[in-house]
């Protein structure tokens, strides 16, 4: 089982063929109102890839807290341990999506922001009877480093996605068995530029030196990095595909990561708790493609596809090659 401890947005996502300049007004082409935050989307993508999935998460006493509690709540087989925090309201997102399918983003975190040490602490049981618990940093840092805590004492495995980046507490690093930054967060977390491979694998030691143990950096049209502290380096390529919306590729690949680990540590019959380097690598390609399907649709959690679809790459592939 994952659990998912994050972020819930209602994204209010304008298609625009242009982002304005600063003073500019430029005329938008269609506006969207889709279920969104890195948490969710995480948490929907693990689910939709055929985990059992629980999403803990908060919204407001609004009414997009009402509509997105009745959407997620059907995404997840037990439901899902969503909150409802009286005096804020839900978090929100305004995107704009442009001709390329790039976008920009602006987090208000509302309701996303009211986790602390205590409300984590709260829901330890939910996190003790995990596998794999999959984290972002749409919440608070100590509600972050609170989760990661626990997992460590329960025996669960940890993925930090680190967006959006923040330096993070020096001792946090040591909680994380799976970090999996950008080229731009893997920067931030560092200090150190991260243009060049050399540079990416010079970064990645850093962060093992700090204590985290396997790193999977994902570098947008050039596939993904895989960098272990036992010095294995892996390539995977990505997909080359027309993108309409990257809006919630990274939380599709994280997502599908986490499920594939979820399924490899279930499948063990010792008590050997990591995912070895093929492993990952494996769960890795899948995730690669999951995520190349993702950026063909509009929006967030719209965008994320259904293990069959995964399973059916190839053929998806040949016809939507570019
Ligand atoms: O990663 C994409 C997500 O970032 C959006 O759904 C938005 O809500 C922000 O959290």
């Amino acid at each position: 089982m994952i659990t998912v401890i994050g972020s819930i947005n209602m994204d209010l996502v304008v298609m625009t063929d242009r982002a304005p300049e600063a003073g500019e007004t430029v005329l938008g082409k269609d506006f969207h109102q889709i279920f969104g935050g890195k948490g969710a989307n995480q948490a929907v993508a693990a689910a939709r890839c055929g985990a059992k999935t629980t999403m803990v998460g908060r919204v407001g006493n609004d009414s997009f807290g009402d509509t997105i509690l009745k959407g997620l709540k059907q995404e997840f087989a037990d439901g899902a341990a969503i909150e409802r925090i009286d005096g804020v309201p839900t978090g929100i997102a305004v995107i704009l999506v442009d001709a390329k399918g790039q976008n920009r983003i602006t987090v208000v975190s509302g309701a996303n922001h009211t986790f602390n040490e205590e409300s984590i602490e709260a829901v330890r049981p939910v996190i003790a009877r995990s596998r794999v618990l999959l984290l972002q940093l749409e919440i608070p840092l100590d509600a972050v480093r609170q989760s990661l805590a626990i997992a460590r004492e329960e025996g669960v495995f940890t993925i930090l996605n680190p967006a959006p980046a923040v330096e993070l507490p020096a001792d946090m690093y040591q909680l994380i068995d799976l970090l999996t930054p950008n080229e731009t967060e893997l920067s931030i977390l560092t200090g150190l530029p991260t243009g060049t491979r050399p540079q990416q694998i010079e970064a990645a030691r850093t962060l093992h030196r700090r204590g985290v143990k396997s790193l999977i950096v994902t570098l947008g049209s050039y596939g993904s990095l895989y960098i272990d502290h036992e010095k294995n380096v892996k390539h995977i390529p990505a997909y080359h595909v027309k993108a309409i919306d990257t809006t919630a590729a990274g939380d599709c690949f994280n997502g599908a990561v986490a499920c594939e680990i979820d399924r490899t540590l279930a499948k063990r019959l010792t008590g050997i708790f990591a995912p070895t380097t093929d492993e990952l690598v494996r769960a890795i390609e899948f995730a690669t493609k999951a995520s190349a399907i993702s950026v063909t649709k509009i929006g967030a959690q719209p965008s994320l596809p259904y293990r069959h679809e995964i399973d059916d790459f190839d053929d998806w592939y040949r016809a939507h090659t570019e």
